[in-house]
């Protein structure tokens, strides 16, 4: 199975949800049997690392993003990964508007799967550092649900 984080600048918010959920992945075991990536919709950021700010705060949680370079999102992501992962409202309709409309993905908003319905990760680039603490502890709670989701498709007990 394939999970594609996707926001806008593929440098905050999907870098850190791909470090935290590759964690989460590890802590339950599942690691070697999803796949996981991110990617922005835009395209000013290609071939960067991710926001030095983004990177602090991961390691203040003890997760290294700063191996992770931007891509954006391709017509190929669209065909491979099973989940398609937005982290806003625009992001999510970047998505849908290309993909084809019989795809079997997943493609939503990823705080969903925080029980958070349609909220968005905010987008933290302009703000201050309280803004990517933020977007951890929504992603830290998204990744949880999704964790959830995955051993009930794969049928692996809690
Ligand atoms: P991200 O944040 O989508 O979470 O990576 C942004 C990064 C860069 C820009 C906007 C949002 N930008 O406008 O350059």
């Amino acid at each position: 199975m394939r999970v594609l984080f996707v926001c806008l600048g593929n440098i905050c918010r999907s870098p850190t949800a791909e470090g935290v959920f590759r964690r989460h992945l590890e802590e339950a075991g599942l690691h070697e049997r999803i796949e996981v990536d991110s990617c922005g919709v835009g395209a000013w950021h290609l071939g960067k690392p991710p926001d030095v700010r983004a990177r602090e705060a991961a390691v203040r949680r003890g997760i290294d993003i700063s191996g992770l370079r931007a891509r954006q999102l391709c017509d190929e992501d669209l065909h491979r990964f099973d989940y398609l992962l937005a982290m806003d409202h625009d992001n999510l309709a970047a998505i849908t508007a290309r993909l084809p409309p019989d795809s079997p993905a997943h493609a939503g908003l990823f705080l969903a799967f925080a029980g958070l319905g349609s909220r968005a990760v905010p987008d933290p680039y302009y703000g201050g550092d309280q803004g990517f603490e933020e977007v951890l502890d929504l992603i830290e709670a998204a990744s949880s649900g999704l964790i959830e989701e995955i051993r009930g498709r794969l049928e692996v007990p809690p």
